[in-house]
C-alpha cells in the first residue's frame, strides 16, 4: 500500500471513530433539562425526547474503545502493522505448515522403504492409487491404461526399465526421451525414399509377411537401420532402457501402429517427457505412485 493510500485510509478509520463518538456525546445530551417536544394529544398525551439510557450509551463507549484497541492490535490504520503483527498470509503460512507436517506424518511409516514392499501392503497401495489419481492420472489414464503419447502403465512393456528401482527413478526424477528427426541424414544417406524404405523395415520387424511383396525396400531399410538406427534401438531393434529407446519387435507404439505415425516419428523425431514428481509429490509420496504402479504390472 503507498504511503497516500495507506493515511486516507487512516483518516477514514479515524473519521469514522470521532464521528460516532461525537455522535453518541451529543444524542446523550441533548435533551437535559428540556424532555418535551411539545407534541401533545388529546389534551393529556406528551410526547417526550428522551436520551438513551446510561447503560446502553456506556456499552458502546466500550465498542469504541475496544474498536480502537482491536485496530491498534491488528493493524487497522493504512499500513500500520499493529502490536500482534498479524496477517493472513502468516497465519495461512502456519496452518499449511502444520497441514503438511500432519502429512509428512501420515506417511512416515512409508518413508524409505522399498518398492516390493509396498506393492505387498495393502494400504499402502491404496495410499498410492489415490496419489496416482490425483497426480498422474490426467497423463496416462485413470486406470494406467495411458494413450497416445503416454505410455500404458499396466503392461509389460518398459521404455525406461521395470524394476522396481527403474520406476522409483522415472517417478522421482522424470524422463526425457530424446529421438531426433532422421528425415535429412536419411535422405542423405538413401535417397528420397530412405525414410519410406526404414519405416517399411521398422514394420517388417513385427509383421514377416510384409517380406513377401516389400523385399527390396526392406533390404535397403536394414542398411540403414543399422546405420542410423542401431545405435539407440539396438541391431536386433530390442531398444535400449538407458535411452528411453523403445523396443520396435514387440508390437506396442507408444504413439500408435500405423504406418503414418511411425513414419511420422522417423522423419519428425519425437520427445516424450514424463516430468519429476519429487518437487511435486515429495519422496513418499512419489514412493507410494510407484509402488502402485509397480503392482499393475505385476498380475
Ligand atoms: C504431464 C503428463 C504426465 C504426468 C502428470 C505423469 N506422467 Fe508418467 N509419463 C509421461 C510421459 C509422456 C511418459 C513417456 C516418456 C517417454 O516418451 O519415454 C511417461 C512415462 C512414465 C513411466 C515410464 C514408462 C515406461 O515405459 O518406462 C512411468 C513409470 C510413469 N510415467 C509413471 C508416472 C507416475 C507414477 C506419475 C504420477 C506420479 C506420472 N507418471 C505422471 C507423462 C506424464
Ligand atoms: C539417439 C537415439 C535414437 C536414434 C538414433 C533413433 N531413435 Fe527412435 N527413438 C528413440 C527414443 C528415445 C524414442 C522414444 C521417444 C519417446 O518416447 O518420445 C524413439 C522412438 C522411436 C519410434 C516410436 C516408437 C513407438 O513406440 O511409438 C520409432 C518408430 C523409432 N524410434 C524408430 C527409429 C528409427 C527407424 C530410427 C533410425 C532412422 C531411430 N528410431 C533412431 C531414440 C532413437
Amino acid at each position: 500500500m503507498s504511503a497516500g493510500w495507506s493515511w486516507y485510509v487512516i483518516l477514514l478509520v479515524v473519521s469514522n471513530i470521532i464521528g460516532c463518538t461525537a455522535l453518541l456525546w451529543w444524542t446523550s445530551k441533548k435533551a437535559k433539562g428540556n424532555e418535551g417536544t411539545s407534541h401533545i394529544w388529546d389534551g393529556d398525551i406528551t410526547e417526550y425526547d428522551k436520551p438513551l439510557p446510561r447503560w446502553w450509551i456506556n456499552l458502546f463507549y466500550i465498542t469504541i474503545v475496544f474498536s480502537i484497541a482491536y485496530m491498534f492490535w491488528y493493524g487497522g490504520f493504512g499500513s500500520y502493522n499493529g502490536f500482534s503483527s498479524w496477517t493472513s498470509q502468516s497465519e495461512h503460512a502456519t496452518q499449511k505448515a502444520a497441514g503438511d507436517a500432519r502429512l509428512a506424518e501420515a506417511f512416515r511409516p512409508y518413508d524409505g522403504k522399498p518398492i516390493d514392499e509396498l506393492a505387498r501392503d495393502a494400504q499402502a497401495v491404496a495410499l498410492g492409487r489415490s496419489i496416482f489419481t490425483n497426480q498422474c492420472a490426467t497423463c496416462h489414464g485413470s486406470a494406467g491404461q495411458g494413450a497416445i503419447g503416454y505410455p500404458n502403465l499396466t503392461d509389460t512393456v518398459w521404455h525406461w526399465g521395470g524394476t522396481p528401482a527403474d520406476i522409483l527413478q522415472t517417478v522421482l526424477h522424470g524422463r526425457n526421451a530424446v529421438m531426433p528427426s532422421w528425415s535429412e541424414a536419411l535422405t542423405a544417406m538413401g535417397g528420397a525414399n530412405a525414410v519410406e524404405d526404414v519405416t517399411t523395415y521398422v514394420l517388417w520387424m513385427t509383421d514377416p509377411s510384409l517380406a513377401a511383396t516389400n523385399g527390396d525396400a526392406i533390404a535397403r531399410g536394414r542398411g540403414l537401420y543399422a546405420n542410423v538406427c542401431a545405435a539407440c534401438h539396438g541391431a536386433d531393434g530390442k531398444g535400449m532402457t538407458a535411452l528411453g529407446a523403445p523396443d520396435l519387435t514387440d508390437d506396442y507404439w507408444l504413439y500408435g501402429r500405423s504406418r503414418a505415425a511411425i513414419r511420422e516419428g522417423i522423419e519428425r523425431g519425437r520427445n516424450g517427457s514424463m516430468p519429476a514428481q519429487e518437487g511435486l509429490l515429495g519422496e513418499t509420496r512419489s514412493r507410494l505412485a510407484a509402488a502402485y504402479v509397480w503392482t499393475l504390472s505385476q498380475q
